[in-house]
């Protein structure tokens, strides 16, 4: 890089280096690198569809909807693999909001919820929360929760489908309260529900949020409140507007107060109800997400923790895309950048294989609008072709070694035993299971005792993809039986205990793609049992990548 004394006259209008600085600062601070997490049918996609017209990054309702529609209209994998240029754009879309730029990443849900839905969760800052007035906290949600805790992710909570009838909001709050352990701080307050639902009181900035119509269409009309007994709410609210004193009485009272620092720390969330689908107070919890959420964070590696304002470019890869083309196997590794500035061409060491690689080819997720860019900053998401060359969790810098943590395996939760048609192609399965593993689609574990390997997933739709790939990239015909197993550990302990260990326990014990020993349980209570009968072993539920 020229220094002030040999400036060339091409660079003769760069910025000088404090104003350089304070505009790398200025666009890590702008950043927010966040994923929205619902159960399936909570309103993610209709939320992220409004989200995205208020950036601009879409034009017209109903793009991401048909997106949606698209993916799970297709009856079998390889040809949603076809439309992957689609999956790809719509897995990281960066868009700019309010003088914000917007990392949005997309956590697959319903048939193709995998370990990239997990995986995907370690690469955001924050989480919007989108539950449905209906059916509060469900499942999934807490599933995906369990991660966000892993690492204290500051969350947004978006109560959905006001216009519906659902169940009480304070019983929401104690729902969430209760079943995710996260202290609630409502900042919008709903004025009825279902066919009642009028707008919401924002508490935060004591305004009136309302339809301008009965049928809960249009724009929403602001009305400053200075005081709840204001008798102007009586006559905009009639006999809702005594609810509404006696709900925000309530709350006030007995409710906790916003608390920035737990809501960064992850232990309380703020709480906005609305209508994605009438586009109702979700502009309401986004102004408000913008301004609380955090921007890039410094991420952990082996040695030390790495600040995204540090000069030099370091990155982690947390997904593997594969089959962008077919015919060349080609892979793509969504990157984080975690510090530094990248631009399109530079030198990177990639630390897993010691080699040097020039990002000719890496992509940006910029909004539509602006395509072509080539430099990203903190909390932005790069593609790189990776031709199997990078793994999950592989780590990339500029020159000092350094490995990220963070991007775990997760235990998986569904089991299958793998079977060759042709039982002569059996050093081909162990190679395509190999490096199938090592991409995260699937986690093949082979036994201490016997040969057939067992596969684990989180989305049970990752047993059909890998059974598809086999076939068409490794010429492996094979197919999938039934196995008792539940749940899966990652064991370790002093090497006496290990060794009595593996031999109490021989026909339960594999070894995973690295390497490392898995005990994959037939229930629950028999694992606790286990776990209670050898309190010397660790029995770990994620397990982070180690560099060779
Ligand atoms: P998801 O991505 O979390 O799975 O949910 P999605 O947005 O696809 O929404 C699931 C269903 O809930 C959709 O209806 C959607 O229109 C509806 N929905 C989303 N937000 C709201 C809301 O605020 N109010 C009401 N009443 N409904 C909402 P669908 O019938 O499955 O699909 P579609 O025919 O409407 O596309």
């Amino acid at each position: 890089m020229s220094t002030p004394e040999t400036v060339s006259p091409e660079t003769a209008s760069a910025p000088p280096k404090a104003e350089a600085d304070s505009k790398f600062r200025e666009e890590i601070e702008k950043r927010r690198t966040f994923a929205i997490i619902s159960h399936p049918d909570a309103g993610k996609t209709t939320l992220t569809e409004k989200l995205l017209l208020k950036g601009g990054a879409i034009h017209e309702a109903g793009e991401i909807k048909a997106r949606k529609a698209d993916r799970f209209a297709m009856s079998d994998w390889m040809t949603m693999e076809k439309e992957r240029g689609i999956s790809v754009t719509s897995s990281v879309m960066q868009f700019p909001y309010r003088g914000y730029e917007l990392n949005l990443l997309d956590t697959p849900g319903h048939r193709d919820f995998s370990e990239d839905t997990y995986r995907v969760l370690t690469a955001a800052d924050s989480v919007i929360m989108v539950l449905d007035n209906a059916n509060g906290v469900e499942q999934q949600t807490e599933k995906l929760m369990e991660v966000c805790r892993m690492q204290d992710t500051p969350i947004i909570t978006f109560v959905n489908k006001m216009d519906r009838h659902g169940l009480p909001p304070l019983n929401i709050l104690e729902d969430i309260e209760e079943t995710l352990d996260l202290e609630t701080v409502p900042l919008s307050w709903p004025i009825g529900m279902g066919n009642r639902f009028r707008g919401t009181y924002n508490l935060y900035r004591d305004e009136l949020h309302l339809f301008s119509h009965a049928d809960m269409e249009g724009e929403h009309e602001r009305l400053p409140i200075a005081d709840l007994n204001d008798p102007q709410l009586d006559e905009v609210l009639g006999d809702q507007a005594d609810d509404l004193r006696f709900d925000v009485e309530l709350v006030r009272e007995a409710g906790d107060k916003l608390d920035l620092q737990a809501y960064l720390e992850g232990r309380q969330t703020p709480v906005f109800f609305g209508s994605a689908l009438s586009n109702f107070g979700v502009g309401d919890m986004f102004d408000a997400f913008v301004e609380v959420a955090p921007p890039p964070q410094p991420r952990p590696t082996v040695t030390r923790e790495v600040s995204p304002y540090e000069k030099d470019f370091t990155g982690v890869a947390f997904k593997i895309q594969a089959n962008m083309d077919p015919k060349h196997h080609d892979r793509m590794a969504f990157v984080r950048v975690c510090s530094g500035t990248f631009e399109k061409g530079m030198e990177v060491i990639h630390h897993r294989t010691g080699q040097t690689m020039r990002l000719n080819n890496a992509t940006t997720f910029m909004a539509q609008d602006r395509e072509g860019v080539d430099t990203a900053y903190p909390g932005d998401i790069i593609g790189i072709m990776s031709h199997g060359r990078v793994k999950i969790g592989d780590s990339f810098s500029q020159g000092e070694p350094l490995h990220f943590t963070g991007v775990p395996s997760f235990a998986p939760e569904h089991f299958r035993k793998v079977r060759l048609d042709d039982p002569f192609r059996s050093k081909h399965l162990g190679k395509g299971l190999q490096q199938l593993s090592e991409e995260g689609a699937i986690q093949a574990f082979r036994p201490l005792r016997g040969n057939d390997y067992v596969l684990g997933a989180v989305g049970e739709l990752q047993f059909d993809v890998t059974l598809d790939r086999l076939e068409n990239e490794y010429n492996v015909e094979a197919h999938l039986t039934g196995v008792p197993y539940t749940c899966c550990r990652w064991v370790d302990g002093p090497a006496e205990d290990l060794e009595d260990f593996e031999a109490d326990h021989r026909d339960r014990l594999f070894r995973d793609a690295d390497g490392d020993l898995a005990y994959l349980a037939l229930s629950d209570f028999r694992l606790e049992r286990t776990m209670e009968d050898w309190p010397r072993i660790t029995f770990a539920s994620t397990k982070q990548h180690t560099a060779e």
